[in-house]
């Protein structure tokens, strides 16, 4: 099989890289790609979101498996696209994709079908939202959300009042999100700790797919401002077996199956970001992809064929099917370039990559190569991942190799993890 990767961040890599590891694979190539993905095979130059080009590279490349990787082409309809062109795509079609694309549809499907998640209201204009937040309700404690994408940044955490009559402001009235924050949801502030799980969905079943926890502050000990996410780790105490199951049972499950009935059947990677209450797991938000970093972190435990998994949910015959998971733990470090997750300066050399251990995964994000050097492109560059029969030696391994690492202005967060191997409660 050809298979190709729709995506350039370390979470394509990570998929590049378990779809290169099937039997069944001859060739992956990546769109766009990066430097790390076109270790793998071919980069496809075309723009993700620019759908004719994409599915007419697809075509013209003979590819038999497209895996689409990142929410705003997922959003856009490039399944869809693929699919009318002939090539079987993996991924929710853009009307399933929008479990996460709109906020607002997103809260009233998990209203009407009894999902547990936090109470909310939501705005197409300004004034009201204001007068609601004037209100005090759920005794002040909000969170105020773009209803579209907004590059993971679109969720923002009240601590007064104030602040979320600013982001009222910032979303509806400054447009800093464009489109995507003209209507708000805004809702109760729960508070726990957060997991992230995922399933392998075909339209009518779910089958589990591993839980992560994500580290999206950029500095230790979840200080300064939300990125992308700098870290994760896999398997975490919060998401047990049970834990896991109850999940799929109350939340998955009845989403999949409330997806099919309303003619939106999902098959891809469902991504339920959970926040654990103490009356139990909440949804946060549900995503249409596979989280990254938690990708990174999740597919290197894999040892089920990942190919066979997404060929079984094309022809919607997951019922019964059961993953092989390697023994052990991952740690997954991302490095970051200065500034993020602001401005960042592109085209520093990234040096170091020569002496990373063969038993550790370096996952690229925004890189190229420029005469012969690996060079950073963006703001989160790497993806050390590093694996071992418990957290503590994954996150050693991890961490000794990303001092073997350099660019200039390298930022990374030293403390992925430590909240499972110290707290009682991680
Ligand atoms: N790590 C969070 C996300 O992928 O949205």
């Amino acid at each position: 099989m050809k298979v190709m990767v729709v995506g350039g961040g370390a979470r394509e890599h990570a998929l590049a890289w378990s779809a290169a590891r099937s039997p069944r694979v001859t060739t992956v190539v990546t769109a766009p790609g990066n430097a790390g993905t076109a270790t793998l095979g071919a980069n496809v130059a075309v723009d993700p979101l620019d759908l004719p080009t994409l599915a007419g590279a697809a075509v013209g490349e003979g590819i038999d498996l497209a895996i689409v990787g990142p929410d705003d082409p997922l959003a856009a309809g490039a399944v869809d696209a693929l699919s009318e062109k002939g090539v079987p795509a993996f991924g929710p079609t853009r009307l399933a994709a929008q479990i996460e694309s709109s906020k607002v549809w997103s809260k009233e499907f998990m209203q009407r079908h009894g999902i547990p998640t936090a109470p909310f209201r939501h705005f197409d204009d300004p004034r009201p939202a204001h007068r609601f937040v004037d209100s005090r309700p759920w005794d002040g404690r909000l969170v105020v959300k773009a209803d579209g994408l907004a590059r993971g940044k679109g969720a923002i955490v009240c601590d007064t009042l104030d602040a979320a009559h600013e982001a009222v402001e910032a979303l509806m009235e400054q447009g800093v999100f464009g489109a995507a924050g003209r209507r708000v949801v805004i809702e109760q502030r729960l508070e726990g700790p957060e997991a992230s799980l995922f399933a392998l969905c075909d339209g009518e079943t779910a089958v589990a797919m591993g839980a992560a926890r994500d580290h999206k502050r950029i500095a230790d000990g979840d200080r300064g401002p939300n990125t992308g996410g700098m870290g994760a780790y896999s398997p975490t105490r919060l998401v047990t077996g049970t834990v896991m199951e109850a999940v799929m049972e109350r939340t998955i499950r009845p989403a999949i199956a409330a997806m099919g009935a309303a003619g939106r059947p999902f098959t891809g990677f469902l991504f339920a970001n959970l926040l654990f209450t103490a009356s139990g797991p909440y949804v946060l938000e549900f995503n249409a992809r596979f989280g990254d970093p938690e990708a990174q972190a999740i597919l290197p435990l894999l040892e089920s064929d990942l190919i066979e998994l997404i060929g079984l949910a094309l022809d919607r015959r997951l019922a019964g099917t059961a993953l092989r998971w390697r023994a052990g733990a991952s740690c997954a470090v991302c490095l970051a370039s200065a500034g993020y997750p602001e401005a960042v300066r592109d085209g520093v050399p990234v040096t170091g990559l020569e002496h990373v251990e063969p038993d550790v995964l370096v996952f690229h994000a925004g890189t190229a190569r420029q005469n012969g050097a690996t060079i950073t492109r963006g703001g989160r560059i790497l993806t050390v991942v590093g694996l071992g029969p418990g957290l503590a030696e994954a996150r050693r391994k991890a961490y000794d190799n990303v001092e073997r690492i350099h660019f200039h202005g390298m930022q990374y967060r030293r403390d992925i993890g430590d909240r499972e191997l110290t707290a009682a409660t991680p």
